[in-house]
């Protein structure tokens, strides 16, 4: 038996981030491990792409081959070892013991006939309303139970759970080998999971065809995403009608999400079908009050279980409108105007509903293309287009650095100067975002104020300009 094994660990991932962010720390500590190769598989997730930059591990960009990649793609002829582990994203390696490597590789030595040792997976401590718990009761607890290999292996194949191959003897893709005996269990993270958020929501919003390894998972657990939420109503029959562009669901999923537990009111000026409002009502299932309005008289026939939900009829711009809109709910946290999308009825609209928004929370402006089109009032060149308004209200955001001119000058197109600063003055716009035909204006609030804040200046060596050191001295002898 080699005694310290040389192993080059390839993690064949798509879209995962937290589960092989850990594994990775921990394989960074697992002495043996020569190299860590990540195979992604067309990931598209934002935060994964920005953690694979910052690790000194290689990282093989690939379209997505699916659970097989390891093998199809070449990557066994780059690596530095012939001793090789495959494995799956998604597993808790902490409990590992630190002689794992040259204890897998001893075995696969004295046995290289079995082509592979895997890690055997724990199976106790799995929720009671995990979607997998059947699943595991019957298939992976009792062959663990009775079947034992030379060794105390478990005779229980491995496919692409954490195993020990070497590319010598195997190098192609095969269901085979055995399981090595406690304490080298590693935990299968997704059977663990019985509501799927982060990460592992948008993976299951992401699978592709049958390339999942989640497949029965997916089939029974449908992540309650924006995403995920539309996928299902999608499929339930009798169901009121919602319309929404592709692109629109991760703006709304990053928008949306800082509330998604909270008792939120959230108010939505044109629910045409009623759909969106539905699937508003449950993505945010603490929500207090769902408030939709509509112009068309036929929406007061729109019906809801949910006894949150509630729709008003009535022109979004009209003073008695809005006075039953407050009634119903003096503040939100989150507008959405997916109404006319007349550029009048926009700006119109932001200024009459803003002022309800809570502190800290945000309006969202849909269809904004119609912004720039002059049958709705709009044009890429017209400066008082609702496009031209939420330019000037981000312009706003700086407005503490203006030096030749103040808010009020910005929105004489649409407002008297007074009026736009009071209104500035008492609805503190904390950002405004553009997105493909989306507008998003957050509020300020005391735990984000606006502003910049106070400079801070750090270190202690300025070899260019040490000017900013003289600031901080004379900032901190200000302080004393
Ligand atoms: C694009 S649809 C809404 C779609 C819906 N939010 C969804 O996602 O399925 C626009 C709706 O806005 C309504 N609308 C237009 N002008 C309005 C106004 N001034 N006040 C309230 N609703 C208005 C229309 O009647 C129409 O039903």
């Amino acid at each position: 038996m080699s005694t310290s094994p040389q192993v080059t660990v390839i993690i064949n991932n798509r879209d995962l981030l937290e589960w092989p962010r850990r594994m990775v720390e921990r394989l960074e500590r697992l002495p043996g491990v020569a190299e860590i190769v990540i195979v992604d598989n067309g990931s598209s997730y934002r935060p994964l792409m920005a953690w694979y930059r910052t690790i000194p591990h290689r990282v093989l960009f690939l379209e997505n081959l699916g659970h097989t990649a390891p093998w199809t793609s070449g990557v066994l002829d780059t690596i530095g070892t012939d001793l090789y582990v495959v494995s799956d994203p998604d597993l808790d390696l902490s409990a590992l013991p630190d002689d794992t490597l040259p204890y897998l590789a001893g075995l696969l030595e004295r046995h290289p006939s079995l082509g592979k040792v895997g890690l055997s997976l724990a199976t106790e401590g799995i929720p009671t309303d995990s979607p997998y718990r059947e699943h595991v009761a019957k298939y992976e607890r009792l062959p663990q139970e009775r079947a034992t290999g030379p060794e105390g292996l478990i005779a229980m194949p491995v496919d692409t759970t954490f195993a020990l191959h070497d590319r010598r003897v195997l190098r192609e893709y095969r269901i085979c080998g055995m399981r090595a005996p406690a304490p080298y269990v590693a935990r299968h993270e997704p059977w663990h999971v019985v509501r799927p958020e982060g990460d592992f929501a948008y993976y299951l919003d992401h699978v592709e065809g049958r390339s999942s390894s989640y497949r029965d998972f997916t089939r029974h657990v449908k992540s309650d995403s924006v995403r995920g939420l539309y996928a299902a109503y999608a499929q339930e029959h009798g169901q009121k009608v919602s319309t929404k562009w592709d692109s629109y669901l991760e703006v709304y999923e990053d928008a949306f999400r800082p509330f998604k537990h909270e008792a939120v009111d959230l108010l939505e000026i044109g629910v045409q079908n009623g759909g969106s409002l539905e699937i508003w009502s449950r993505y945010f299932p603490r929500a207090r009050t769902l408030t939709g309005c509509d112009i068309n008289p036929r929406c007061g026939g729109l019906q809801y279980p949910d006894p949150r939900v509630q729709v008003i009829v009535g022109n979004a711009n009209e003073q008695a409108t809005f006075q039953r809109i407050a009634q119903r709910s003096p503040a939100f946290d989150i507008i959405v105007d997916d109404g006319s999308h007349r550029t009048n009825d926009v700006i119109s609209s932001f200024l009459t509903y803003f002022p309800l928004l809570k502190p800290g929370g945000i309006f969202i402006a849909e269809d904004m293309h119609c912004a720039y089109w002059e049958e709705y009032g709009g044009g890429v060149l017209n400066e008082r287009s609702c496009a031209a308004f939420f330019r000037r209200l981000m312009d706003t955001v700086n407005s503490d650095h203006f030096r030749e001119a103040d808010n009020g000058s910005l929105f004489q197109a649409w407002l008297p100067r007074a009026q736009t600063n009071a209104f500035l003055a008492a609805n503190p716009i904390l950002s405004v975002t553009a997105h493909d035909s989306m507008y998003l204006v957050r509020k300020a609030s005391p735990a984000r104020p606006r502003g910049l804040g106070r400079e801070i200046i750090v270190g202690d060596v300025a070899i260019a300009d040490d000017r900013v050191l003289r600031t901080r001295d004379a900032m901190l002898k200000k302080a004393a």
